[in-house]
């Protein structure tokens, strides 16, 4: 930095007369304009703009001037810079967009080309939900049960206490894979499964009291499809076994499923009805999960889910039959149980507001993809 000096003028120090001020600046500007990519740009920056540069080193010249000289040699100086960062952003954004355009043209993807990939499946919805349901069941302790899909006529009816003319066992609703003549001496035909209660015999025959088990699977019925039935379908199976049960622990199972599934402040109710395997019986209904029964009776909060009904049909249950524990070679009077079953693709349906339960078969990805790639 050159000394203070007493006559001072700025046109006297060296660095700060018009000429050489005006010199750096256009100095700059060359430098820049020179710059061909945003690396030179960048070189050429710290080597205008930066702490050594020429201009950065003529300002700090400015304080050693008099008083009444800095103002003068600080409004060149100032302006000199000024055009400088002025001409750099410039350049940058010359040098961005051309980078840019380069980048376009280089990187192009022809998306019109074939692709060879892959592309990678999700299991379906209903899998998904049938492990969702068992999951909740199995961090109680539950075991996970199956059966097959083609089963004996005896443990799909006789075990469960159908009588021998149930109409359910008749042509229009069973498919028969063979009928009682034909089969050995045991004189039960072999049906596909019409519901997943036969796994609750198998259970109990199988394996050590108590027992606790959850069964998702496929069941048959000989429905034609349309949007509100198909031939195919799955149901989940719940039943325990124990010393004790009451209908008190198949209500408080019931609401932990509901809240385990549809949130904290759900729960179910319970209405009479028959099955042959409980006793007693009920249907099980769920709040809605939409408008959590508001909508009953208040034409002012209509809702969709649950046709303004503020319930939701789920599925059957009860306390297991004597009957079916005596069939199983369990003792009454000692163990009792509790059992439900309800169907995936309603819940589904409800779920996600699905209207058709075509669209569940069908195998369009278009319907499984909204679903998320869960695998
Ligand atoms: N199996 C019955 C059906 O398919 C549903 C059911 C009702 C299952 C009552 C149960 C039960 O376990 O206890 O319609």
């Amino acid at each position: 930095m050159s000394a203070p000096n007493k006559s001072y003028d700025p046109v006297e120090v060296e660095t700060l007369k018009p000429e050489e001020i005006e010199r750096m600046r256009d100095e700059a500007l060359a430098a820049f304009a020179a710059a061909d990519s945003l690396d030179a740009l960048h070189e050429a920056k710290v080597a205008q703009t930066g702490p050594t540069s020429p201009l950065a080193l003529a300002n700090r010249e400015i304080g050693a001037l008099p008083p009444h000289a800095k103002a003068e040699a600080g409004k060149r100086v100032g302006q000199a810079r000024g055009a400088v960062n002025k001409a750099l952003a410039a350049r940058q954004v010359e040098l961005e967009a051309e980078r840019d355009a380069r980048v376009l043209v280089e990187e192009a993807v022809d998306v019109t080309l074939p692709y060879d990939r892959v592309p990678s499946g999700a299991r379906h919805p209903l899998t998904t939900m049938m492990e969702r349901v068992a999951d909740v069941f199995v961090a109680m302790g539950y075991e996970v049960a199956e059966g097959p899909e083609a089963e004996a006529e005896w443990f799909n009816f006789d075990a469960l206490n159908f009588l021998p003319d149930h109409p359910a066992r008749q042509m229009q609703d069973t498919f028969f894979v063979q009928g009682p003549e034909g089969t050995d001496e045991s004189g039960s035909g072999v049906v596909l499964r019409t519901h997943t209660s036969p796994v609750q015999a198998r259970a109990l025959l199988d394996r050590e009291l108590p027992v606790y088990i959850v069964c998702p699977g496929r069941v048959f019925r000989t429905d034609e499809l349309d949007a509100t039935h198909t031939p195919v379908f799955h149901q989940i199976e719940l039943l325990a076994v124990d010393e004790g049960l009451t209908m008190a622990d198949l209500k408080g199972t019931l609401d932990h499923m509901v809240q385990a599934l549809f949130g904290a402040d759900m729960k179910t109710r319970l209405r009479p009805n028959f099955f042959p395997f409980t006793e007693p019986s009920a249907e099980m209904d769920m709040l809605c999960y939409v408008c959590k029964g508001e909508s009953i009776g208040n034409p002012d909060r209509p809702c969709r889910t649950c046709s303004s009904e503020g319930w939701i049909e789920l599925g059957g249950c009860g306390m297991v039959n004597p009957r079916v524990l005596t069939a199983c070679g369990v003792d009454p009077e000692k163990y009792s149980g509790f059992a439900f079953g309800f169907g995936i693709e309603r819940m589904l349906m409800f779920r996600h507001n699905v209207e058709d339960m075509r669209d569940m078969v069908e195998g369009d990805v278009r319907f499984t993809r909204p679903f998320g790639m869960e695998i």
